[in-house]
């Protein structure tokens, strides 16, 4: 869960390395505001009235299932995309069993419909740390009433299993699940600290089958020095900002594909935004296997700063991102959260938008 974590990761990094002035660090070639700039786009956002943070969205026959941030991981549901939307309850009845950040209201929920069940990947935290942990929940049913709470999957900080690589400097926020040939899945995380990783699932989708270093995939950085160094330090970054942070991997044959947020996500102060294309915005790279290395238009690594932009403000939409993309029968929609420059820029002001993908020589281009 992007939000609050990643300003306050960034305010607290960009202050214990005072000696570096702000503008520097923004003025570094990948985060020059260009880097983001003329993403290919044939329509604005398809635009909701729909209040949501890092969507993750379902179909389950005809109706839509929303699952988001909130208290107890919040449902909601639709006829349609487009709304409306209405809340049907919570995926979990407590708080969750992880005694760790904010359980009583989980970030980031990513829901994935496998093996007969429904699973709910979540993350515990607390704004600018990184003593965090991914749970999941598991239920027959999309809707409420049903699910039963696991508990960890994986966790960094502090606890068990957070000692060696990557749990030692990676921040386990974010999850999201692949399932590659052979109904091998893989859980992708990160936020900030080295950005995103990658580790096996075991067959059950509730526990890791994670063994050796070597097991992890390293997959996206805009900062590939702090990959070196260990153990980073539980409450900032020594290295500075790394603003990667959401990702989600789908697949459209041949390609995987990796999306993710990066820049500024979130409590905008409207008479001091950040400089243009620094703010949020969809960024993908692909690869031929789910554990990568994944690689932007350019051919550049997105472990090495690579990403192209797929997404990012226009008209009347500012910073979206959050993003992940529904399977909506024979259509690829990518949906994300987005500010109405019209409307606000704050934090509750986020709602849902999408835009179906058409793939132009492999690459995705929101229509
Ligand atoms: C933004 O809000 C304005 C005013 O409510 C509305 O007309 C416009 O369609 C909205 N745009 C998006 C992308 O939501």
């Amino acid at each position: 869960m992007p939000s609050v974590l990643a300003v306050l990761s960034f305010v607290i990094s960009t202050v214990l390395s005072a000696s570096i002035p702000l503008h520097t660090r923004w003025n570094e070639p990948s985060f020059a505001p260009t880097h983001g700039a003329n993403f290919p786009i044939s329509d604005p956002t398809h635009g909701t009235d729909f209040n949501i943070h890092d969507p993750s969205i379902i179909r389950a026959g005809d109706t839509y299932y929303a699952y988001s941030v909130g208290h107890h991981i919040v449902i909601h549901s639709a006829p349609s995309l487009s709304g409306p939307w209405k809340r049907v309850g919570t995926v979990l009845e407590k708080d969750s069993v992880i005694p760790k950040g904010d359980r009583k209201a989980p970030w980031a929920p990513t829901v994935l419909h496998a093996k007969g069940k429904y699973y709910c990947y979540y993350s515990v935290s607390q704004s600018g740390s990184r003593n965090s942990a991914i749970g999941v929940a598991t239920s027959l049913t999309p809707g409420a009433g049903q699910w039963t709470d696991h508990g960890v999957v994986a966790q960094s900080g502090k606890g068990p299993g957070s000692g060696g690589i990557p749990f030692d400097r990676a921040n386990t926020i974010d999850p999201s699940v692949v399932i590659g040939e052979g109904g091998k899945a893989y859980l992708t995380f990160g936020s900030f600290w080295t950005g995103i990783w990658q580790v096996p699932l075991g067959d059950n989708l509730i526990s890791l089958d994670f063994k050796k270093p070597a097991q992890a995939k390293h997959l996206v950085s805009d900062a590939p020095a702090a990959a070196g160094s260990v153990p980073e330090p539980l409450n900032s970054d020594p290295h500075g900002p790394n603003p990667v942070e959401g990702s989600f991997i789908s697949y459209t044959a041949p390609w995987y594909y990796l999306w993710f947020s990066y820049g500024n996500c979130c409590d905008f102060d409207p008479k001091n935004l950040p400089p243009a294309g620094t703010e949020y915005s969809i960024r993908v790279g692909r690869s031929k296997s789910p554990r990568g290395p994944f690689l932007d238009r350019e051919g550049k690594d997105l472990a090495n700063g690579g990403g192209a932009v797929v997404y990012g403000s226009n008209g009347d939409t500012y910073a979206p991102g959050g993003q992940q993309v529904l399977k909506d029968g024979d259509t690829d929609i990518l949906y994300y959260h987005y500010l109405n420059k019209t409307i606000g820029y704050s934090f509750n002001d986020a709602r849902l938008g999408f835009n179906p993908l058409k793939y132009v020589d492999g690459w995705p281009v929101a229509v």
